[in-house]
């Protein structure tokens, strides 16, 4: 092998060597956040933040107030505000439930019926009792519920709660 050959050899295997390196640092640059995005779970927070609902002093007792509240969730990389409602009733002193604002039916929103002294959804009549419990169907179950949590004189709402069997 003649000088200038070895020459050549010894620049082609340099700028193999130089391409393989580039070729690997660019594959780890693509590959490893890849590997991370498909083997982390995504961070999602879709209900667990508390949020200042209410003021437990504005309620009356056995009366139910719809409240409005925003909360804040991270879906992934996006945070997303949502704006929700509750139906908060103080049941006695020491008791305040929050109830999701759906029919446990078909969804629909429902009201209180002050007259009647109980909630009802106006699609296919349901009603409910002060507690959320089913008085008349088709409702198959009682009221949904936030979590709820008294801190001083504010009305805490957290996720929901699983829902409860039977009417
Ligand atoms: S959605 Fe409320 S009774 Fe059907």
């Amino acid at each position: 092998m003649s000088s200038t050959e070895a020459t050549h050899q010894n620049r082609r295997g340099f700028f193999v060597r130089i391409t393989q390196a580039l070729g690997a640092l660019i594959a780890g640059g693509l590959g490893v956040p890849a590997i991370v995005y498909l083997f982390t779970p995504p961070k999602t927070r879709a209900s667990g933040a508390w949020v200042d609902a209410a003021d437990l002093t504005q309620l009356k007792l056995r009366t139910p107030e719809e409240v409005t509240f925003r909360r804040v969730r991270m879906d992934g990389w996006k945070i997303i505000t949502e704006k929700s409602t509750a139906w908060v009733v103080k049941l006695n002193e020491g008791e305040v439930v929050a109830y999701t604002p759906q029919c446990t039916h078909l969804g629909c929103a429902y009201h209180w019926e002050e007259t009647k002294g109980e909630f009802l959804c106006p699609c296919h009549t349901s009603n409910f009792s002060l507690d959320g419990k089913v008085l008349n169907g088709p409702a198959p179950r009682p009221l949904d519920r936030y979590q709820v949590k008294v801190q001083g004189t504010r009305i805490m709402i957290g996720p929901q709660q699983p829902p409860q069997k039977g009417a």
